[in-house]
């Protein structure tokens, strides 16, 4: 079957095994075995192409999804933007993978005094999406083109870094949380959301190629990093997915190599 590969390997500590290429889509242990049937991830640019297609729509299914509100509210529940100025300066906030700003948007209005927005996509058509939608909301964000596993900021650089739905397309989501706690100042927050193992998620997983992630597995991963306070609640997907997915949020140590 089309993109679609059978494996059996010695199991790997944190379930990644064949990370660079595959994402699973059923395992089976035996033993220190694991029997499985992954999916290969669409290329970077395949993806791109793919929500260059989306991009002219993608505002229709945020707000169908009712997706600002649900970010306002799992960013309430992780205290994201609430005591990170530092000094006089306006809150810096990273967006990876903004699409069309719905996370932005979110919070707005949560961040107490001003705030320096930016953000990254590798579609060009959803960050031109993202600059007409925010405009529109009289939000200024800086835009440039990249990859949440490559960010093209320098380290250190933001109080916040959220990334909404975009870990589970990388073949190696942890790939991707180490370039957001990278660019992290000491002290910063970081907010991610992610599909978990579901209905839902096993609808988006065949769509998209993409990871689904339980709690446990983003716990895990936040914890391998060194990042501290962390957290997560549910999140709502509009009426029908209660629980589609998990919001998480973790906080960089004052003093971090990372
Ligand atoms: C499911 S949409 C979510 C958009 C937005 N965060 C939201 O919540 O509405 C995924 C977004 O991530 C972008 N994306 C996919 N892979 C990416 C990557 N490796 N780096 C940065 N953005 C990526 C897509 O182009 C798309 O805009």
């Amino acid at each position: 079957m089309d993109g679609y590969a059978m494996t059996f390997a010695p199991v790997h500590p944190s379930d990644q095994s064949n990370a660079g290429t595959t994402v699973p889509v059923g395992v089976a242990r035996l033993g220190s075995w694991e029997i499985g049937v992954r999916r290969h991830v669409r290329s970077s640019s395949d993806l791109a192409a793919q929500y260059d297609v989306a991009a002219g729509t993608w505002e229709d299914t945020a707000r169908r999804f009712g997706l600002v509100d649900s970010y306002g509210h799992a960013l309430r529940r992780g205290r994201i933007g609430t005591g990170q100025r530092q000094g006089h300066g306006a809150t810096r906030v990273l967006d990876c993978g903004i699409g069309t700003g719905s996370l932005s948007l979110a919070l707005r209005g949560i961040c107490a005094g001003p705030v320096e927005y930016s953000g990254i996509d590798t579609s060009a058509r959803m960050l031109a999406q993202a600059d007409m939608f925010l405009r529109g909301a009289d939000i200024l964000c800086e835009l440039r083109r990249g990859s949440i596993d490559a960010i093209p900021h320098d380290g250190a650089s933001f109080d916040i870094v959220t990334a909404a739905h975009v870990l589970e397309h990388l073949p190696d989501p942890v790939a991707g949380l180490r370039e957001m706690a990278r660019v992290l100042k000491p002290g910063g927050r970081l907010f991610a959301c992610v599909t978990r193992p579901s209905l839902f998620g096993a609808f988006i997983k065949m769509r998209w190629r993409t990871w689904t992630v339980s709690e446990r597995q983003g716990v895990t991963w936040l914890r391998e990093m060194g990042l501290q306070d962390i957290g997560l609640c549910p999140l709502a997907l509009g009426a029908v997915t209660r629980q589609g997915s998990t919001a998480f949020w973790a906080t960089k140590p004052a003093y971090s190599d990372a």
